[in-house]
């Protein structure tokens, strides 16, 4: 009784302040604890809110349709901190949240089937959670979804069919998870040309053939840096067409073979253990397909005497250091 009297009061504080002031620039409500007092209270949004805001105060398990009665046009949708552990399915059916929905640092360890369900946002933001698994069609029919975010959770597989009907995804990452392979024709679920994927920072080690089957995309771009990444497919890319590939930091040693026919504008492989008896098949495939790559970078191995990034690094310390090196001298 006495938290419902409270949350009472600073909703007339907050909106008695904002009739006094015309300007309406911060202009979120922020509902500490409620659920944690109430079980089963709603959380209803008054005129004038931006956003629903429950952070790290609150000690929300699950979030539910019950809870919800957002019957006035929200911004945004935020939960951030609680020990929530369920996402009901569709769990904001009907609710008028408009731009972005953004969980993070919570327990959840599923995205259930329809847990995202035609909603108009344009962002779904779910970094820094304990997702390992998103089952089929968990992201479902909505129009204006224009980004996802997935980072830094536990999740090991892209699975396309957990995405279906996102007509406007142009941003999708997952990085920082634990993907260990990518399948044939996982990204089909993107449909528009430009499209970023962010996919560095994984384990992943193999590449299946047709990764990227059925995606009729054009300048797609691919990153696929910071994983454990030893071989390509032949052809893995053959009839593609992709503005940049970026390979960097993984085990690769031949990349001359991964396609015959492709447009890649950037093609980024620093450090990767190239072989370097290789170095002008490379070089001959880049001419040949017009791709500029950049980072060849043959390591420590280098007895074609090609500098390296490393050496490039310490030469231009070097340059810099040593004005303010002599001048320390000629102080003495
Ligand atoms: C909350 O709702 C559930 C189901 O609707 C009910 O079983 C439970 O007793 C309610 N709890 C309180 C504190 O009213
Ligand atoms: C939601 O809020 C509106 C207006 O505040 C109210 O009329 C309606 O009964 C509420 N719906 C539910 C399900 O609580
Ligand atoms: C959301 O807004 C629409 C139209 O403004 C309205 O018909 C609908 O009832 C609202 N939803 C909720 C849960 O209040
Ligand atoms: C998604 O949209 C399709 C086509 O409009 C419809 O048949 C399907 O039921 C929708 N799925 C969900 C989960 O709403
Ligand atoms: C690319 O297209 C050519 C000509 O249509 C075809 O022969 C070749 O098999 C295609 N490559 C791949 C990997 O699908
Ligand atoms: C460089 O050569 C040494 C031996 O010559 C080998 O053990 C090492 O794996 C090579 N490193 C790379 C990056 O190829
Ligand atoms: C480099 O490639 C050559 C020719 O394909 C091969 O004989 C050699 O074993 C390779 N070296 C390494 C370190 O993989």
């Amino acid at each position: 009784m006495f938290s419902k009297i409270l949350v009472f009061l600073i909703f007339s504080i907050i909106s008695k302040l904002r009739s006094e002031d015309n300007l309406i620039s911060y202009n979120v409500y922020y509902i500490p604890g409620i659920a944690e007092k109430e079980e089963n209270t709603t959380i209803s949004v008054f005129k004038e809110a931006q956003s629903v805001t429950l952070d790290k105060n609150c000690n929300i398990k699950k979030l539910s349709k019950e809870m919800f009665n957002i019957t006035h046009t929200v911004f945004n949708f935020y939960v951030a901190g609680c020990d929530l552990i369920e996402i009901e399915s569709n769990f904001l059916q009907d609710q008028n949240v408009s731009t972005k929905i953004m969980i993070t640092d919570t327990k959840i360890t599923k995205l259930k089937t329809h847990t995202f369900v035609d909603s108009e946002v344009e962002i779904i933001f779910l970094d820094h959670n304990s997702i390992e698994i998103i089952e089929e069609r968990a992201f479902v029919n909505m129009t204006n979804l224009a980004q996802i975010f997935l980072n830094m959770n536990c999740i090991t597989r892209l699975n396309r069919e957990s995405f279906h009907n996102l007509p406007r995804l142009a941003a999708f990452r997952m990085q920082y998870n634990q993907l260990k392979t990518l399948e044939k024709s996982c990204l089909s679920f993107i449909k528009v040309d430009n499209a970023k994927v962010m996919l560095n920072h994984n384990e992943i080690v193999e590449l299946h053939d047709g990764i990227l089957d059925d995606l009729q995309v054009e300048k797609l771009f691919l990153y696929l840096a910071y994983n454990f990444i030893e071989t390509l497919p032949t052809n893995i890319f053959d009839n593609r067409s992709l503005d940049t590939v970026d390979l960097s930091n993984n085990k690769i040693t031949v990349i001359a073979d991964i396609c015959k026919r492709c447009i890649i504008c950037h093609l980024l492989v620093y450090d990767n253990p190239l072989n370097v008896t290789h170095y002008d098949k490379i070089l001959e495939f880049g001419k040949l397909n017009d791709i500029d790559i950049t980072g060849l970078d043959f390591g420590k191995n280098n007895s074609h005497g090609f500098y390296t990034r490393k050496f490039v690094i310490v030469l231009i310390l070097c340059l810099l250091l040593s004005p303010s090196s002599s001048q320390i001298i000629s102080n003495f």
